[in-house]
């Protein structure tokens, strides 16, 4: 039997593969056509190397974080390998986690992300999913919801914050040489982000609830 560990990142996988054509479609808009290739490539490679049986997040988390920063180029490949290492790092030794730690989880991707990318929120980037997202699961634990409510909560967050690049001009990646053009196009990488965190829910709802 496949590791939850395993199945959630295949659900994610599938998921990022499915949406190869809508996320290169959203890159050719405002970049070079090639965000869902590169996903998509990138994680038929971690779905082919992947250990099944590794229950270890932490070490299963860190391959697939190895494996998209080789096969992945462009500017996600890096982005989304830092990534999935700082997830790693925050589940270290872990079988299973609670919404604590799948909260310090998303703070250390963030974290992560703007270290490698030197963006902030509002740059038109997967920022603009994460960092909403992060925020409204922060609150929702805070006041006590119950961990469905508290994943509904963060994908509404990082829904509304894909929304909301299209409100904006890029100030980062081949998206800023657009400027003003890019306004009304909605971000590819804050979109794999969003399929990535829903994803994520949905395996919770299908397997762990
Ligand atoms: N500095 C950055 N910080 C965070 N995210 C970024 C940054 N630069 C680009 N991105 C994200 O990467 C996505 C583009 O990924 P893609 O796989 O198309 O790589 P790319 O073609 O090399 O990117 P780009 O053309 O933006 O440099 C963008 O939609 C944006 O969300
Ligand atoms: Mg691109």
């Amino acid at each position: 039997m496949a590791s939850k560990i395993y199945q959630c990142i295949e659900k994610i996988g599938n998921d990022i593969i499915e949406n190869k054509e809508f996320l290169t479609d959203l890159d050719r808009e405002i970049g070079d056509a090639d965000h869902g290739v590169n996903m998509a490539r990138g994680f038929t490679e971690v779905l082919a190397q992947l250990p099944k049986d590794e229950e270890d997040m932490g070490k299963v988390l860190k391959k697939v974080g190895m494996t998209l920063l080789s096969k992945v180029g462009g500017a996600s490949g890096p982005l989304y390998g830092t990534a999935y290492m700082k997830a790693a790092g925050a589940v270290a030794g872990k079988t299973s986690i609670t919404l604590s730690d799948g909260k310090e989880m998303l703070e250390a991707v963030i974290g992560g992300v703007k270290m490698r990318g030197k963006a902030q929120r509002g740059e038109k980037t997967m920022l603009d999913a994460l960092e909403p997202a992060m925020d409204a699961l922060t609150k929702a634990i805070d006041v006590g919801k119950d961990t469905e409510e508290c994943l509904e909560a963060m994908c509404q967050a990082a829904q509304e914050g894909v929304e909301f690049t299209k409100t904006i001009r890029a100030t980062k990646g081949r998206a800023s040489y657009l400027g003003e053009r890019s306004i009304g196009h909605q971000d590819p990488g804050a979109t794999s982000s969003l399929i990535t965190l829903r994803a994520i829910q949905a395996f919770y709802l299908d397997n762990l609830k």
